[in-house]
């Protein structure tokens, strides 16, 4: 018996735990941010894939039956390696799973042309995740899938510049060169977990049509299905209702900015992986 593991680059995947904790209450989580290394957006794929695979074992080791990667850069390069080559040998009765494909579900779901968009950070859209997950799990729904890379949107919500002139700036130019590649897009996939923090500027500057998909809720919808059908795995987290977050930061560095993404004051720990 353990807790559900939430691993991100740091504070971002707060947004998809938040939903989590909504979704499924009384279930026990371990939260590990690590901070102390983020962003992930913007580095190598080797590098993502060799701090997310000592993330995994970390939470592995501290009994999680099942580890969501919450980071889009994350589950884009590194889940699919650590779920073929290294679950076997770390914890074959274990599951990870990632951000990526539930999101590619719900947009196939819901898209009423085919055509979807993705935003996300350099890392991710390079990868071309998204692209390549619509068209494998979509069954077919998707014709068309344009990306937007928005390496600013991390920093302004990290700095807490949502409600600035920059912020605009920034978020207008990237919709703006999003609906140029696709100007009949009907849905918008949020892929990156701080992204949601700004949707309200997002809104301004979106046709009111384009259903925007917030990778939280889905993920919390999909991982309660996901847990009916596996019971074998359901049984095994426990739950105590107790949330824990652990930071390779220094704890008050991270308790400072997870209010805004959790929207409550938290306690952190310190660790090392
Ligand atoms: N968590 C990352 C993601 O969802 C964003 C922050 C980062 O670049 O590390 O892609």
């Amino acid at each position: 018996m353990g807790p559900i593991g939430v691993f991100d680059s740091g504070y971002g995947g707060l947004t998809v735990l938040r939903e989590l904790l909504k979704a499924m209450p009384g279930y026990d989580f371990l939260y590990l941010g690590d901070n102390a290394r983020t962003p992930y957006g913007t580095r190598s794929f080797n590098v993502v894939y060799e701090y997310s695979l000592q993330a995994v074992k970390y939470l592995i080791e501290r009994n999680c039956p099942l580890v969501i990667i919450a980071c889009n850069t994350a589950s884009a390069k590194a889940l699919k390696n650590i779920q073929v080559l290294h679950l076997p040998h770390i914890g074959p009765d274990r599951r990870v799973l990632g951000v990526i494909r539930p999101s590619v579900e719900k947009a196939a779901e819901i898209t009423r042309n085919g055509q979807v968009g993705v935003l996300a950070t350099v890392g991710t859209v390079v990868s071309e995740s998204y692209p390549m997950e619509l068209q494998k799990w979509s069954g077919g729904r998707i014709i068309s899938t344009v990306q937007e890379a928005c390496p600013m949107w991390v920093p302004i919500v990290e700095n807490n510049e949502i409600g600035s002139a920059g912020a605009e700036y920034f978020i207008r130019k990237n919709i703006d060169n999003i609906l140029r590649k696709d100007s009949d897009l009907d849905t918008l996939i949020l892929g990156c977990t701080h992204y949601p923090l700004l949707i309200d500027v997002i809104k301004k500057y979106l046709p009111p049509h384009i259903t925007i998909l917030e990778q939280g809720r889905i993920v919390a919808e999909k991982l309660v299905g996901y847990l009916q059908k596996h019971p074998e795995l359901e049984q095994r987290i426990s739950r105590k209702g107790a949330t824990l977050f652990h930071t390779t930061e220094y704890p008050e560095v991270f308790e400072s900015k997870a209010a805004l993404f959790m929207g409550q004051k938290i306690k952190a720990e310190n660790v090392h992986l």
